[in-house]
């Protein structure tokens, strides 16, 4: 890939996607925030203008779940007509533009795995704001690739399994829920995909999440191991700790694309991938535990 433009640079994804585009593309532009704001239709047509990128990977995005339920208006705002922005310039300019998008625009209530052609069901208002993204790109009539991911972790931002070591760390006993089911997934892992998937010639839907499937409680467990971390994890539900927005009970996505599928490692590979990177175990005994 020649040139690539990054948005969302200074979030979680976005530093990955970043450092991974550094490493693989002649030419990275990667714009946090305070750089590029995806609402501002003519700061993003300039951003594309003047870069002139092959490629646009859009990881900026409200991603605040609960929030969102209060301010749905203001989601939709960055995550519906931000993606119709970039959506619009880069089909203007003939620019390939992958965007992240998520699990939660399903239900939830299925038992096998979600494909891309999968029912749309949003529960939720982030839900239903990263759906009017995807629509939004769709209509545009440019070339795109929707990747939607699940349950993601890695350096530089809040997620689930920092918040249990730090949780390991401070308390003897954590409650994490078994009712709620999906697919860990390393930023280290997705960045390289999407980076690979801005070079490839297939538009349309992609899932994209790390291999296998487990609860949080299993996933809060394997981190507190791993970690060495004391801290007993016990086993609750869902109805014991109520959010603002509803939290879909199965969040496995699968993929019907066969060969252009979208394959990345699993979830346990994932996490050693973190917990390494960070310092909390080191690599070789993360390799050695994989093999
Ligand atoms: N985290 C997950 O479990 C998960 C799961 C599925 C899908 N996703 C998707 O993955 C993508 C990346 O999420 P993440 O976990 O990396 O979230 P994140 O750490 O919150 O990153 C999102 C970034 O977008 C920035 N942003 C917000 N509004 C913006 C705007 N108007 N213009 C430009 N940048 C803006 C945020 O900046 P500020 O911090 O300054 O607001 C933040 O740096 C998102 O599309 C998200 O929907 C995430």
């Amino acid at each position: 890939m020649a040139k690539l433009l990054v948005t969302g640079a200074g979030g979680m994804l976005g530093q990955a996607v970043a450092a991974a585009a550094e490493k693989s593309s002649d030419q990275t532009l990667a714009l946090g925030r305070d750089k590029l704001d995806i609402t501002d239709a003519a700061a993003v047509t300039a951003a594309i203008d003047q870069f002139e990128p092959d490629a646009v990977i859009n990881c900026a995005a409200w991603t605040d779940v609960d929030g969102a339920e209060a301010e749905e208006a203001a989601a939709t705002e960055i995550n519906g007509a931000g993606a119709a922005n970039l959506a619009a310039s880069c089909a203007a300019s003939g620019v390939r533009l992958v965007q992240v998008s998520t699990d939660y625009v399903f239900d939830g209530s299925a038992t096998e795995p979600y494909v891309e052609s999968s029912p749309i069901n949003p529960q939720s208002a982030y839900g239903r704001s990263k759906l009017a993204g995807e629509q939004a790109i769709e209509a545009a009539g440019g070339d795109y690739a929707i990747v939607r991911t699940a349950w993601l972790f890695g350096a530089g931002g809040s997620n689930f399994v920092d918040t249990m070591l730090r949780l390991g760390a401070e308390r003897e006993q954590i409650e994490v829920v078994t009712d709620q089911i999906g697919c860990p997934t390393w930023t280290g892992h997705l960045a390289p995909a999407l980076i690979a998937c801005a070079a490839a010639n297939g538009t349309g839907i992609f899932h994209a999440i790390g291999g296998g499937r487990c609860s949080w409680f299993e996933l809060a467990s394997e981190t507190i191991s791993l970690a060495g971390l004391k801290a007993k994890v016990e086993p609750t539900t869902t109805e014991s700790f109520p959010r603002p927005a509803p939290r879909p009970a199965f969040s496995v996505l699968g993929s019907e694309r066969g060969d252009e599928a979208i394959v990345l490692p699993d979830w346990h590979e994932g996490l050693r991938g973190h917990l390494a990177a960070a310092g909390v175990i080191d690599s070789a005994a993360g390799a050695a535990q994989g093999a």
